[in-house]
């Protein structure tokens, strides 16, 4: 019998954030949160105006959300421990350190907007928690990093399994919260909801 090995795996981290959360957060709470920074922040406003951005992302302008809320500040918390179990799950030597949370940001894609492919650069993991998540929005899609480099790569059969696939779609909850590695190719297709699509996303380092 032929040994088949799996090797070079490319790990997604899925779960409940609440699920590791001293304080819990409430999500309805969080989204009315996002909403009011979202009106608030006319630089924000501004740059996602002036970059063609759809909806709005404080990703340029506010860059201490855990500061000004302690909504936010429950949420990194929260994500530190997920992030420390996926680090585990990776089997990283961190050499005693832990990483760090160097950037939240919120993004608010409207019905029509879209997030094009990108990686998180100089970042080791990066994630995502979904605060709302209205009927036939956008999965979040993910590339198999070696796409580049499959120059004649047959397509993958119809219901191949996941870890096979070249392309993976997730569809995650309200209150989940998503970790990968921060080169990890992935974008947000077209919200086709009337309604707003509301996550928190961020970027942790070593310390
Ligand atoms: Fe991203």
């Amino acid at each position: 019998m032929a040994e088949i090995s799996t090797l070079f795996v490319t790990r997604l981290y899925r779960a409940a954030l609440n699920d590791l959360a001293k304080v819990p957060v409430d999500y309805d709470e969080l989204k009315r949160t996002c909403e009011t920074f979202a009106e608030d922040d006319e630089a924000g406003q501004q740059w996602c105006e002036d970059n063609g951005y759809p909806g709005y992302t404080s990703y340029a302008s506010l860059s201490d959300l855990a500061w000004r809320s302690p909504l936010f500040a429950d949420l990194t918390k929260a994500l530190d421990k997920h992030v420390a179990a996926f680090c585990k799950a990776l089997e990283f030597d961190l050499q005693g350190k832990k990483l760090k949370c160097d950037s939240l940001w919120i993004n608010i894609l409207p019905e029509g907007g879209t997030h094009a492919s990108h990686i998180h650069p100089h970042s080791v993991i990066s994630g995502t928690t979904y605060v709302s998540m209205p009927e036939g929005t956008s999965a979040l899609k993910l590339e198999d990093p070696r796409l580049p480099m499959m120059m004649n790569a047959p397509l993958r059969k119809k219901g191949a399994d996941q870890a096979v696939r070249p392309f993976v779609y997730v569809k995650p909850l309200v209150g989940d919260v998503l970790l990968w590695e921060s080169w990890l190719r992935h974008e947000v297709p077209m919200n086709m909801a009337e309604e707003e699509r509301i996550s928190v996303s961020f970027n942790y380092n070593w310390g």
